[in-house]
């Protein structure tokens, strides 16, 4: 998919661009994106919805990868944004995105950030709980202003992820329960006041889902809880939002659907629930982040040190690594990589890829196997682009890398690499005598 492949000088090339170029011209590491790849997977979900007839928004989650130009590119494909924070927002606000296009999510989102998303006239807030819904209102109140609403349920699944990224189950830190009748009075508290158009119904069952039992169960759970509602309290469901989480391939142990196949499965379930209840068939919002993203983003290294425990492994070390991407460290992740001068080159030896954080732990991917590598190769690790960039950090006074986007043989400088000054930008000096 996408135009990530080999040219004719034998090397990676990335939205036809020559990976070794890349490198070059922009140092590393360096996060590389195939723009067509996210525009193919974003047209790939729109169509799917067309195909069924069904009113949508497919929101991207933007946590995967906030970006001014990530943003930019989300809003020239006609997606709508999830945003999760002040930052999410204001950056979405500084790509000049559709501000009726984006959803406001969190479990604890602060007085400022709701007046911050009140007074830019956001789309919707995803409300979590009673706390913020009382703050809402009264936010609302103040400003005299009406908020649309969805209200985030758990509803009690359990989807076969890594524990930390699990989010539907019923002991979940977010979300109203939709069994135990929390859901329920948040409804009534909602409809009763007039601060608040209710749109409907949220929830997110967990990430890296490789089934669609979840997006099903989770599905059919809401849809008996609104035909209830609809009876008990003439509440009109506008809109049904079943979250993101369709999972991708890292490496070959992952079996990822098509992500055409889940929409398509969650759009004729709701269908049949809808007409079984006889409940007019709501809009349907999904918000994917990793499977919009994730493996349009490769990663380019310059390898360095070897060594060698005789018996045991080689160790390869990299010039980035847990700063760059946590995700092995934090969630047992594994990639897949390659040399990007001779991509297809038969493997001779299997190496550990270390990065270069003062941590065992920093880890970025073991026993891969390569061709024999010489001195500083360009690594490339592919599936980088979910929970990259937006997940790293300064660790050991690692400067954050640049980050690229390629499109049609053309590349653009979308995130300036750190310098160390950016590094000290927010330091101040305690001791009169140090000089800054
Ligand atoms: N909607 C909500 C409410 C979410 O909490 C998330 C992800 C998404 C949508 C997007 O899920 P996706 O389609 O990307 O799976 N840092 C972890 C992933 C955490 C996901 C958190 N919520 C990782 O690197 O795997």
């Amino acid at each position: 998919h996408g135009t990530i492949g080999v040219n004719q000088a034998g090397n990676l090339e990335i939205g036809g661009v020559d990976a070794i170029e890349l490198a070059n011209r922009y140092g590393t590491p360096l996060y590389v994106y195939d723009v067509a790849l996210i525009r193919e997977r974003a047209r790939g979900f729109k169509r799917e919805f067309e195909k069924h007839g069904v009113k949508a928004q497919v929101a991207y989650a933007s946590k995967a990868f906030s970006t001014i130009a990530m943003t930019q590119l989300a809003a020239e494909e006609g997606l709508s944004l999830d945003v999760v924070s002040g930052g999410e927002l204001y950056t979405a606000r500084a790509a000049g995105f559709p501000v009726e296009k984006i959803h406001f999510h969190g479990n604890n989102k602060s007085r400022e950030e709701l007046e911050m998303a009140i007074d830019v006239g956001i789309g919707c807030v995803v409300v979590d709980n009673f706390h913020e819904l009382a703050l809402l209102k009264d936010i609302c109140a103040e400003k005299q202003a009406k908020a649309s609403i969805l209200l985030r349920v758990t509803p009690g699944i359990e989807a076969h992820t890594h524990d930390y990224i699990l989010t539907g189950q019923e002991d979940s830190k977010f979300g109203f329960d939709l069994q135990n009748g929390q859901a329920e009075l948040a409804l009534k508290t909602a409809l009763d006041d007039s601060h608040f158009e209710v749109l409907g119904v949220h929830c997110h069952i967990g990430s890296q889902i490789f089934e669609t039992t979840g997006f099903i169960l989770a599905a059919k759970k809401i849809v008996e809880k609104l035909a209830y509602w609809k009876n008990s309290y003439s509440f009109k469901t506008k809109v049904l939002n079943l979250g993101g989480g369709f999972g991708i391939r890292y490496t070959d142990e992952d079996r990822p659907l098509p992500p055409s196949a889940y929409v398509s499965e969650i759009i004729t379930e709701v269908k049949s629930l809808a007409a079984s209840h006889s409940m007019e068939m709501p809009e349907i919002w999904i918000e994917p982040g990793r499977s919009l993203v994730g493996d349009a983003g490769i990663t380019l290294y310059k390898t360095g040190s070897t060594k060698e425990v005789p018996g045991v492994r080689k160790y390869l070390a990299v010039d980035g690594g847990m700063s760059d991407n946590i995700r092995p460290a934090l969630y047992q992740a594994k990639y897949e990589a390659v040399l990007a001068s001779r991509p297809l080159a038969e493997a001779k030896e299997t190496v550990s890829i270390a990065g270069k954080c003062c941590e065992s732990g920093d880890m970025l991917i073991w026993d891969l196997p390569l061709p024999d590598s010489g001195k500083q190769e360009i690594l490339a690790v592919f599936c980088t682009g979910a929970y990259g960039y937006s997940m790293a950090n300064n660790y050991n006074r690692l400067p954050r890398p640049a980050v690229v986007f390629a499109e049609n043989g053309e590349a653009a400088l979308v995130v300036k690499r750190e310098t160390y000054e950016d590094l000290l930008q927010h330091d101040l000096p305690y001791l009169s005598s140090v000089k800054k």
